[in-house]
């Protein structure tokens, strides 16, 4: 090989390496050293603001009930102490309340970012023809902080639409009549 050949070869090989370097370096600070924001979902129209801070949700309505709990994380997965989460949902039957803050309210993390959420499993309802899949509507935030607006649903649903991204699907476990469900919230703090 001559040697202006060989010297260009040794250079592309050189490059190829460092760019290999990079990449891995990328993939490995992005799966190991970051959370992944959880994904957003629309508000839609039944919101009511102004919910009281409550420890638990419906606990006067019949239904399923169900238990939500893990933590409120930032983007470099650090808790997120003191977040807050306006949750609002149907009851069991799929209607939502309008006249009183039933089936709606804050729920605070602990100063480690740990949050429980106790309520019933939601129902289905009809919307422009079409029948939404059992869902919770949640703003995440913390003092200082913008809200985070989402959904979550449910695995198994049958009639999951349009509007659910597979990240937020809950998965499920079931004990003594009670569904439970472990799920961790992203949100960007600056
Ligand atoms: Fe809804």
């Amino acid at each position: 090989m001559k040697k202006p050949i060989a010297v260009l070869v040794l250079i592309i090989i050189t490059m190829g390496i460092l760019g290999i370097s990079v990449w891995l370096n990328s993939t490995i600070q992005n799966s190991s050293f970051a959370c992944s924001l959880t994904e957003t979902n629309p508000q839609g129209p039944y919101y009511i603001p102004g919910a009281p801070y409550k420890e638990k949700l419906g606990e006067l309505i019949s239904g399923q009930r169900l238990i939500i709990s893990g933590n409120v994380l930032n983007q470099d997965c650090n808790p997120v102490s003191n977040a807050i989460i306006d949750v609002w949902q149907t009851d069991s039957n799929g209607n939502y309340y309008f006249e009183d803050f039933t089936l709606r309210g804050q729920i605070t993390a602990d100063n480690s970012g740990q949050y429980k959420i106790e309520t019933v499993f939601p129902g289905k309802y009809s919307e422009s023809g079409a029948t939404r899949p059992a869902h919770i509507h949640l703003k995440i935030s913390a003092p200082g902080l913008s809200s985070h607006t989402t959904q979550v649903y449910f695995e198994g649903d049958e009639h999951l639409d349009f509007l659910v991204k597979p990240s937020l699907i809950l998965k499920m476990d079931e004990r003594d009549g009670i569904k439970y469900s472990e799920f961790d919230f992203v949100i960007f703090t600056p």
